[in-house]
């Protein structure tokens, strides 16, 4: 049986992200064969279109760890109905320049929590429109909106019951979805 790596974006630079700490606790429901890894994005420049033949040291690592993984998931919070900029800011620049894209034919998941009743719904349904522009397969249902209330998360940041029974059965959506079209 073949390893697959996925590379984890998580759309939130704050130190105590629920969103990180969702992508941890799902990485953990994979199965053994699903190897799951966390992009870094705090350091990447603001994109400008002007960098794109020189790209930076951060944007080149970036790029190799996204091409280097068979699939990814996305767990992103919603700020203001739409993803957080520091997410879109990395999907910039890992698109770049034209005709390097790193995201091509990468088939993904994503899933997000929030404070808030919409769970992500917003921003998710933004992420599906942006993922579509760069070719990239994305899971549909079952969708994901975690409205994280106290208590989703055990002592150990595990994912309480309730929601791990849902979370399993993306979890199992998600790696048929990634077997089905990695490369
Ligand atoms: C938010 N938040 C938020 N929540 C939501 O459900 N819908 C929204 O549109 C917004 N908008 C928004 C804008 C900005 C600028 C901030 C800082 C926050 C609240 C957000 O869901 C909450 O801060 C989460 O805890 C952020 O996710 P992480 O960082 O905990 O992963």
């Amino acid at each position: 049986m073949r390893d697959y790596k996925i590379a984890i974006i998580v759309g939130s630079l704050r130190q105590d992200s629920i969103n990180r700490r969702l992508a941890n606790a799902v990485a953990k429901l994979g199965p053994e064969n699903f190897l799951f890894d966390m992009v870094r994005i705090d350091d990447l420049p603001l994109y400008n279109e002007d960098d794109d033949e020189h790209q930076s040291a951060a944007v080149k690592r970036m790029k190799a760890h996204i091409a280097s993984a068979d699939g990814l998931m996305f767990v992103t919070p919603e700020y203001n109905r739409s993803i957080p900029g520091v997410l879109k800011n990395a999907i910039d620049h890992a698109s770049r320049p034209r005709g390097e894209s790193a995201w091509r034919d990468k088939p993904a998941g994503l899933i997000g929590a929030s404070p808030g009743a919409m769970g992500t719904s917003m921003a998710q349904q933004h992420l599906r429109n942006i993922l579509a522009s760069l070719a990239v397969p994305t899971l549909t249902l079952p969708e994901v909106f975690i409205h994280a209330k106290e208590g989703f998360f055990d002592e150990a940041g595990s994912i309480n019951a309730i929601s791990k029974s849902l979370l399993h059965h993306w979890m199992a959506r998600y790696v048929a979805w990634i077997i089905r079209h990695a490369t």
